[in-house]
């Protein structure tokens, strides 16, 4: 059993695009973390859900625009590996996604960050009330 808590099954985290959750950080900020698909072991990467260029989300509540395996900043277009969280391009050239650590066992995603507290799925303003919400339960 994966020592964390579970966030999605990874068949909820689309081909293209995103699944976007809410965490609680070190310091109990809620932040938004997205998780995507990666062609490498174990399928699915978690990254903070903002750009490293400036304070942009990459999923704005309808999942974020991924295009060759690369996420695309909706700002300014850098680009970065879905994989590794790697930038080689535009204005965030030459930086990476702070590491999320994840762990995948039996067809579910789970959160074993210890920076991070599951809260819920969405980002931070869906409480579950709203309509913009993605999610379709
Ligand atoms: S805010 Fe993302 S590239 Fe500028």
């Amino acid at each position: 059993m994966a020592d964390g808590t579970k966030v999605a099954d990874v068949d909820e985290v689309p081909e293209s695009g995103s699944y976007l959750f809410t965490a609680a950080d070190a310091f109990t900020t809620e932040t938004e973390i997205v998780l995507v698909r990666c062609d490498e072991e174990p399928g699915v990467e978690a990254w903070p859900n903002t750009c490293t260029h400036e304070r942009q989300r990459f999923d704005r509540g309808d999942g974020a625009a991924v295009r060759d395996g690369e996420i695309v900043c909706p700002r300014h277009g850098s680009m970065f590996d879905v994989c590794s969280g790697a930038c080689d391009n535009g204005p965030a050239a030459g930086t990476e996604l702070p590491d999320v650590e994840i762990e995948v066992e039996s067809g579910s995603v789970f959160l074993t960050d210890d920076n991070y507290s599951f809260l819920h799925a969405g980002g931070i303003d869906d409480d579950g009330h709203g309509s913009t919400s993605h999610i379709s339960l």
